[in-house]
Order: C-alpha cells, then structure tokens, then sequence
C-alpha cells in the first residue's frame, strides 16, 4: 500500500520513474551478475585456489590484526585481497579458501561476498560502471542515463561491452543525493591497484563524456560534472564560515578550545 502511495506520487512528480515501481525493479546486477552462482570453467567450487606468497604475505599481515578466536573478522580484508590477486573479482573457489583460513562456515563467506557490492563474484571489465539508481538518483534521471550508457556501449545492465572495456551495474545510494544523478566507476586496470570514482551532476550527454574519456585514457574530472563546486547550491556557500585568514579553517564546532564569542559565524 505504501509502495503504491509513494509511486503514485512520484510518478506525477516524474516521468522516468513511470516504467519502474517497487516491484518490478530489476535486480540488482553489479558485477555480482545474478544472486546465486554459476559455475564456469574458471570459477567453479572443484578448482584450487591459493594465494600466492606475496597475497601470503598481506593475509598474514591482515590475519594477525586479529585473536585466534576472532579470525572471522579477517573475511572482508580477505575478500579484498582474493579481488585484488584475480585481477577485480573472488571466484567461489577463493570464497572457500578464505572460510577455511578464517574457519568459518563458508555461508558465512557467500553473505560477505553478496552483501558488499564492491566485490564481484564474476569478471567484470577494466571498468565496472554502476548507475545509482536509488530514490533521489532515480528522480533526477537516473534511468535516462542508464538507457543511454546501455545503447552507447552496446550491452545491458549487468552486462560486459564487446572490448572487455566497460561493465554496466547499478548500486544503491552512495551517499552523493545532493549532487544525483550519480555514477561510481570502479578503476580495475591496474591490478592490484584500484580506484573508486564518483562523477556526479550527470546529464545524458556528461555520463557518456565521461566514459569516452576514459576510453581515451584520459582522467575524468571526479565529482560534479556541471561545474558546480563540491555541492554549493545556486546561491553559493550559506553556512560554514570560517575566520578569514586563519591558517586552519575548520568550523567552530570542530575546535574545542574555542571561546563562546569565537563561535559566532562570520561572513
Ligand atoms: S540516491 Fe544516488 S547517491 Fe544517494
């Protein structure tokens, strides 16, 4: 009931949002592809898996961060490490080797793997593009661009282009609603090291540019893409203010050792 009061609203209030409802929503794809696994030649539960002795190396570290009691916690740190020697994705076989260091059921490794969207659990291109397609994101376009990006690069959400370049994947709300419509592009063409990327403020035509640059192997500007500063408003900066001059700006909140008459805002 409530789900059809909210889309009734705001399907008067926008119409992008009319070919989408609750409960028809697609699921969500990521490079997580499907909720449930699929074996394939290369991740399926019969393969080895072991990390080499350099990722040995960095588990060991991260392992003994923790008591022999709590050697669960390591799951994540692991999970991590798993995507980073795959070169952007933990195959099955990983997930049952890390339940095994950390002596957890591997259940308990599959929850990890499927509830954190930053891991992918099949390959995914050198760039994972995800759509925000979360409330705010969603009534400022988000599905507009995510047609547009699944017509620019030939595939479907969920999907890898024909070069291996770019994987399309949405994600929810990652905390950027001021600055929707959004997209986070994960960097996996560098392995081990991989960046996470936000490009905001995004139009039709600025979430493509932004791909295209990418594809030239030039460096998006990250954050707004309309030009706007971090996320000011139309009538600029209206709260923060600092002293001017001083050599550390920081809001009085932040400064404990402020007098009462120094926490006044000045403009
Ligand atoms: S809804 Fe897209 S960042 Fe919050």
């Amino acid at each position: 009931m409530l789900s059809r009061t909210i889309r009734s609203v705001l399907t008067k209030t926008n119409k992008c949002f009319v070919n989408r409802t609750f409960t028809n929503c697609a699921p969500r794809f990521s490079g997580n592809a499907l909720l449930e696994h699929v074996d394939t030649d290369d991740n399926r539960s019969e393969l080895p898996f072991d990390f080499t002795p350099h990722y040995w190396e960095e588990a060991n570290k991260i392992l003994a961060k923790y008591p022999p009691h709590g050697k669960q916690s390591a799951t994540v740190p692991l999970l991590d490490l798993a995507q980073r020697q795959c070169k952007g994705y933990v195959p099955i076989q990983a997930m049952h080797k890390i339940a095994e260091i950390c002596g957890v059921p591997r259940k308990q490794v599959y929850e990890n793997a499927t509830f954190y969207a930053m891991f992918n659990r099949t390959p995914v291109g050198k760039y994972h593009v995800q759509v925000c397609v979360t409330t705010p994101c969603m009534l400022r376009g988000c599905d507009e661009i995510m047609e547009a990006l699944e017509k620019h690069l030939g595939c479907k959400n969920g999907e890898t282009d024909s070069e291996g370049l770019f994987t399309l994947g949405e994600m929810e709300c990652m905390g950027a609603c001021v600055n929707a419509p959004m997209v986070v592009i994960s960097d996996y063409s560098n392995p081990p090291n991989f960046s996470y990327d936000f490009y905001e403020d995004l139009t039709v035509e600025s979430a493509i540019e932004v791909l295209e640059k990418i594809r030239r192997g030039q460096k998006p500007t990250v954050g707004p893409q309309n030009g706007r500063p971090n996320s000011l408003g139309p009538q600029g900066r209206t709260s923060l203010f600092f002293d001017k001059g001083s050599e550390v700006q920081k809001p009085y909140c932040r400064d404990i050792n402020a007098q009462p008459e120094n926490k006044e805002q000045k403009k």
